[in-house]
């Protein structure tokens, strides 16, 4: 590339998202509200018919608060369309890959979405813990490629970290910095190791607080009420745990564990537990809590 072609901005108006879970919904949903044009793509098309109502859902939640007019809630959900093939990206400026904490599908999908991308395209990845330089390193674009890491409930946490993998160029990272701020965010940029900055610290205390009820010392109820009324957290860090997903924080824990080598980021064997048994949370009705009925009922 020219000098001359390297300090060209680079101009992002229209998104793809592949992955339409919680974290894909909620980078739609945001996305859509802050003027772009976003395409969201998902290999089950029951997954994208329940991740448009959901944000449509949320996008009421904001309305009811007065924070949305209702013309701009329209004309976000005008902006959302969907898609089972990842080739329908093709057109797109930027694509950021919202699918499952797991290496090998993350991959997978940079492999198989790099040759139908318009060359100048940039690709995130929202991967939680997983190394940017090694997913950059399977695409065709490793400076043009970089993390991009959003905060569940994404409309409302006022974070993204910015990650920079090994060959992520100067203008890649600048053009995203000023698109995350285009969706009201507030950036911080974390050095790509393993699961960054708020998971390095969040998921671990959340383990600690599984090793809490582990080793009986308090219950599911008095480690959520200690954490809420005596450090002041929105959520108890079973509640946070239910809320993330399971199966996400147990990832997490994982590639700290293998990425870091010390032992005092070994998953607590009742979180792999739970996540053997189906168990991870909100999304499947129970986790920590039970979910079936009017109030969230505590497991054990
Ligand atoms: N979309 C839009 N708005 C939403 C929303 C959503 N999905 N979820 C909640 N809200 C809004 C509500 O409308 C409400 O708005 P007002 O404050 O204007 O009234 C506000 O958020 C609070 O919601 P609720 O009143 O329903 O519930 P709450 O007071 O219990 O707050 C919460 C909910 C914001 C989720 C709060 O409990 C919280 O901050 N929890 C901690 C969340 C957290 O730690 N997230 C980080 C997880 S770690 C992560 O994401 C990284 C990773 O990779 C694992």
């Amino acid at each position: 590339m020219t000098q001359a072609a390297a300090k060209t901005p680079i101009t992002i108006a229209t998104v793809g998202i592949i992955g339409a879970g919680q974290m894909g919904a909620g980078i739609a949903h945001v996305c859509a509200l802050g003027g772009f044009d976003v395409m969201l793509s998902d290999i089950n098309p029951e997954q994208l018919k329940k991740c448009v109502s959901n944000i449509e859902k949320n996008i009421g939640r904001q309305v009811n608060k007065g924070f949305v007019s209702d013309a701009d809630r329209n004309a976000a959900l005008a902006r959302i369309k969907t898609t089972t093939s990842s080739a329908d990206l093709g057109d797109r400026d930027l694509v950021i890959e919202a699918a499952t904490e797991h290496e090998e599908t993350k991959k997978k999908i940079f492999r198989d979405l790099c040759p139908s991308m318009k060359k100048d395209a940039i690709l995130c990845s929202n991967t939680s813990s997983i190394s940017i330089t090694r997913l950059a390193a399977v695409t065709d674009r490793p400076e043009r490629f970089m993390g991009l890491h959003f905060m569940n409930p994404v409309p409302v946490m006022k974070l993204v970290e910015l990650i920079r993998g090994i060959a992520t160029e100067e203008h890649t990272f600048a053009a995203v910095r000023v698109f995350a701020e285009k969706l009201g965010k507030h950036t911080v940029s974390s050095e790509d190791f393993p699961a960054f900055i708020v998971n390095r610290v969040l998921i671990p205390m959340i383990n600690e607080a599984i090793y809490t009820l582990y080793e009986g010392v308090g219950t599911v109820k008095a480690i959520d009420s200690a954490m809420k009324l005596g450090a002041n957290h929105p959520m108890g860090p079973l509640e946070l745990a239910d809320f993330i997903g399971l199966d996400t924080c147990l990832a997490i824990m994982s590639v700290l564990h293998d990425g870091l080598a010390d032992t005092k980021y070994r998953p607590c064997p009742l979180l792999a537990k739970y996540v053997e048994a189906g168990w991870l949370g909100r999304k499947t009705g129970k986790g920590f809590y039970d979910y079936s009925g009017p109030e969230p009922v505590p497991t054990r």
